[in-house]
């Protein structure tokens, strides 16, 4: 697709029971985005107040293009807004954490005891010699016991960067050597459809070559025996041993790094997005409480993983910051049936739900009589994020599990923004296909390339105009990559996707203007995939593109050259497929492989995967004049 064209828009919309928004911690959209636009800088002192500081800024944003510097001279440790002040508001006993397993085991904390957890886990760190700045890496399931840790970090001001588990060896490793992790955590396995997968022995082949690896942490769900451990690992629960419980927080600069966190790019090294504390915190805080919604009686579940910024936006830090009861799960949507999740819904009383597309869709082909089995009364927002949400995935959302009259809050944003940036915000009309408005705080457009602001109905790249606090700060130990992301067009954040306004300023988002391919809402970079698959002894070159795909979205199709010698045959997708699927993981393994004699090139060598796609979808190859003969 080229940066402008036409697009058709759907015109239908829904108007949301106007309850929503007389209720609503937000109010009237319009008037909250006035008021913001009045004075930015007004507009985020306020909600900076809403979190914990230890000592208040002096300045609310130093703006030195393309670096910003969000409440200069504040000092804060966001597990205070996290943990602490609900021990004092006297949520002390309310519910903080529930957990499901896959076998429906569960377990709860209380507000006091994840308080209790996290020091304790956090003193445990310190024992260990781990201090302030240190990089911790996390491989783990997504058990209490992950997010007690990744608070602990937080606690004594150590920069977690949790890897999803689901990622193979070489990943995980690029990952750990990239932010030169000194503590890596993990568990001997993760549970995935009744079955134990190993996570310590793909740890054990990814910190091979990583010198900057003091520890391993373990923590045993099965049988860790104690005998088989190596100098290097530590039991979760044997650190735990004799620690003090009460560790005061880390006094944190409003800009010291937070957390790292690796997302793919257009080259094969994915991108540690870095966030720092203060802004951070303050841009889930009011996300949370003023997108959300979120109230004293909210049970929000989102069904991210911890290793996606979803997960660490709205399962840890904005909800517990809202004081809201969390959801987390070990469970698949479709296993042991497609009614799995909305029992839990029914049972917890889930009030806010927030999943992705993909996960629509297959509810969607499973049929509706899955969710009509329960009660899903207790429900009173379904959001949706990661993808674009179809027209089609929309209705059958809104209808079956909303029942025409919970709202639907699909909300854009990207690892890099930290936060929602565009959503529906609740009791406004919601249009399907469309992701929404921006959210108060946040100003976007759409744009030719020149940075020109497109008409209503033409297509052209989303654009951020202004800083905001939440945004990531740079790419660790790669600054220029930051940089472009600003540099694109001038003094404008290019996120690197399509969109379109319709005249009421809603914004429709089509894709990705670059190579990174979104299956079942994860990133993936082609370079990434295209390097594994080069890495086999079997493959010259190859080329990777997106095809659509009925409930992921898209799919990867590889087109690959063999080296001489080599023959196609069935046996080789099938190894070719098992090399991607080992060393980035299932998410990233090839639908289809077809094996080519050449591939589209520019005269400068670089392959052209437009034309692949154009090729694949019979579409017109569009502008071909740089393609070499
Ligand atoms: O292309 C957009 C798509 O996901 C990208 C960001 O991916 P990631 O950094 O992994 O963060 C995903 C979760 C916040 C975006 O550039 N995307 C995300 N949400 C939506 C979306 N596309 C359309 N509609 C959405 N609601």
């Amino acid at each position: 697709m080229s940066e402008d064209f036409e697009v058709i828009l759907h015109t239908k919309s829904y108007l949301p029971d106007p309850e929503y928004k007389a209720q609503s911690h937000l109010g009237d959209y319009h008037n909250a985005y006035q008021e913001f636009l009045k004075n930015p800088e007004g507009f985020w002192d306020r909600m900076a107040r809403e979190i914990e500081w230890m000592k208040p800024w002096d300045k609310v944003l130093e703006w030195d293009y393309p670096y910003a510097r969000w409440f200069s001279g504040g000092t804060l440790n966001i597990t205070t807004s996290c943990l602490d002040r609900h021990i004092k508001a006297g949520r002390r006993n309310k519910l903080a954490l529930i957990w499901r397993g896959e076998d429906g085991e569960e377990r709860v904390y209380t507000y006091r005891q994840l308080h209790r957890d996290v020091m304790r886990f956090a003193n445990a760190l310190k024992r260990l010699g781990v201090k302030k700045g240190d990089r911790i890496c996390f491989y783990m399931p997504l058990v209490p016991e992950h997010i007690i840790a990744l608070l602990a970090c937080a606690r004594i001001g150590a920069v977690h960067s949790i890897v999803y588990a689901g990622f193979g060896a070489e990943a995980l490793h690029a990952r750990i050597r990239d932010a030169e992790a000194k503590v890596v955590i993990t568990a001997d396995v993760g549970k995935r459809r009744g079955k134990v997968i190993s996570l310590r022995s793909i740890v054990d082949d990814a910190i091979r070559n990583t010198p900057s690896v003091e520890k391993v942490i373990v923590l045993c769900r099965e049988k860790c025996s104690v005998e088989l451990y190596s100098e290097m690992e530590e039991d979760f629960y044997s650190l735990l041993d004799g620690v003090e419980t009460d560790c005061p927080p880390e006094e944190m600069d409003a800009e010291d790094p937070l957390f790292i966190l690796y997302t793919s790019g257009t080259t094969g090294m994915p991108k540690g997005i870095v966030h720092t504390c203060g802004g951070y915190a303050t841009g889930v805080h009011y996300t949370a409480r003023y997108i959300f919604d979120l109230k004293e009686n909210d049970v929000l579940w989102c069904t991210a993983d911890t290793g996606w910024i979803t997960g660490h936006s709205y399962i840890v830090y904005g909800p517990l910051s809202a004081g809201a009861t969390v959801v987390i799960t070990e469970t698949t949507p479709d296993w042991p049936d497609p009614g799995i999740w909305w029992s839990i819904i029914e049972e917890l009383g889930v009030t806010i739900f927030y999943t992705a597309p993909t996960a629509i869709r297959m509810f969607m082909r499973v049929g509706e009589e899955w969710p009509n089995k329960y009660n899903l009364d207790s429900l009173r927002i379904i959001g949706s994020v990661g993808e674009p949400l179809n027209p089609e995935a929309f209705e059958w959302y809104y209808r079956v599990i909303g029942k025409n009259r919970i709202p639907v809050l699909d909300t854009w944003w990207q690892t890099e923004t930290g936060m929602h940036m565009i959503t529906t915000p609740l009791g406004e009309p919601m249009k399907p296909g469309f992701a929404g408005l921006p959210v108060p705080g946040i100003e976007v457009d759409v744009v030719d390339k020149d940075g020109n602001s497109m008409p209503p109905g033409q297509g052209g790249l989303l654009v951020i105009k202004k800083p905001w606090p939440s945004m990531m700060r740079t790419v660790y130990r790669n600054d220029e990559r930051y940089r472009k992301y600003w540099n694109q067009i001038r003094n404008y954040y290019t996120a690197g996707d399509l969109a379109v306004k319709d005249n009421d300023g809603y914004i429709m988002i089509l894709g990705r203007s670059d190579d990174i391919i979104i299956v079942a809402g994860h990133n993936l970079g082609t370079a990434e995939v295209e390097s594994a698959l080069v890495e086999h002894e079997a493959v010259a070159e190859a080329a990777v593109i997106g095809v659509p795909d009925e409930i992921k979205g898209q799919a990867v199709k590889a087109f690959v050259i063999l080296v001489k010698g080599y023959e196609p045959s069935q046996k080789l997708v099938s190894e070719l497929t098992y090399h991607v699927r080992m060393s980035i993981g299932p998410i990233a393994m090839p639908a289809s492989i077809e094996f080519v004699d050449s591939l589209p090139r520019t005269r400068s060598g670089k392959i052209m995967r437009r034309i692949l796609k154009a090729k694949e979808m019979n579409m017109d190859l569009g502008d071909t004049s740089t393609l070499e003969e």
